[in-house]
């Protein structure tokens, strides 16, 4: 499919990233049928409405800013997707008149902290908006985490994954998108560091949080560049007993990096 599209420039680095959009256009391919109404909540650049609307003449495309909403505006005229109902609206406020057949949301980060993605469809699902077979894409999100030795004294993104891990990579929840989540959460985590001398006076440790993207029940997604690129959180002040690090970890989904909060037990 060839589109022409103009978008602001952090929206053309996700255009760009052929993997993120690449899982997406299957799920929607294989899950989207003609007929369906489908919602697109923080549409963008509305490249996967339109990915959608090729299938099924029923499409909402709603998006927030409204900077990208006219961006988005112009691309579904330019590439005639004129069947594309486009909403600039909160997507957790905005008063659908129809319940969806599929509803995709790529409001996405790692472990869901600094996008809405939690919150709009906990907002969706009271509503009652999603049809009983309907099918939600992606469906889940499994978070991990793992000790690394940080680069950085401050939270950063590791895109290219270089920080050294020094413990196993841990599976400490999975988000199913069905379900209505707490946004609030909170994990104590326990990891045995590898045999490996440790300063840590002088070593920053930190958290790795890694998030993979269950789209569908066939395709899982570990994260690109702009898709839940891992996060490095710091430990300040690591207590390491018998080569065990304990921590609670804790933070906001839909917050921000703020919300992020490590305790060593
Ligand atoms: C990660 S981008 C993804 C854009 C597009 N879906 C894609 O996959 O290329 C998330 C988009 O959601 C929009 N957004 C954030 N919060 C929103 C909300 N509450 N309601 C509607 N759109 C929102 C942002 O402005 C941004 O354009």
């Amino acid at each position: 499919m060839k589109l022409k599209l103009s978008v602001p420039q952090w929206h053309y680095s996700m255009l760009l990233d052929r993997d993120r959009v690449a899982v997406f256009k299957e799920a929607i391919e294989k899950t989207v049928k003609p007929g369906d109404v489908v919602y697109d909540l923080g549409t963008g650049s509305g490249i996967l409405a339109m990915i959608a609307s090729r299938i099924t003449k029923n499409v909402y495309a709603v998006e927030l800013d409204p900077i990208t909403y006219e961006y988005a505006r112009e691309n579904i005229k330019i590439n005639n997707f004129g069947n594309i109902n486009l909403v600039e609206a909160d997507a957790s406020e905005y008063d659908f008149k129809e319940p969806a057949d599929v509803i995709i949301a790529e409001m996405l980060d790692t472990a869901l902290i600094t996008e809405p993605q939690v919150p709009v469809l906990n907002s969706i699902l009271k509503k009652g908006l999603l049809k009983e077979r309907g099918k939600l894409i992606p469906e889940r999100a499994h978070n991990t985490a793992q000790v690394v030795m940080a680069k950085m004294g401050y939270i950063y993104y590791d895109e290219e994954v270089i920080s050294e891990p020094i413990s196993e990579e841990i599976h400490y929840s999975t988000v199913d998108f069905y379900k209505i989540n707490k946004e609030e959460v909170s994990y104590n985590l326990k990891f045995k560091l590898k045999d490996i001398k440790l300063n840590v006076e002088n070593m920053p440790l930190g958290i790795r949080l890694n998030t993979y993207t269950e789209l569908n029940e066939k395709i899982i997604a570990g994260s690109t560049p702009m898709l839940n690129p891992p996060l490095i959180i710091p430990i300040e002040n690591p207590t390491i007993e018998d080569g065990t690090l304990n921590i609670k970890l804790s933070y906001k989904m839909g917050g921000d990096l703020e919300s992020i909060n490590i305790k060593c037990l």
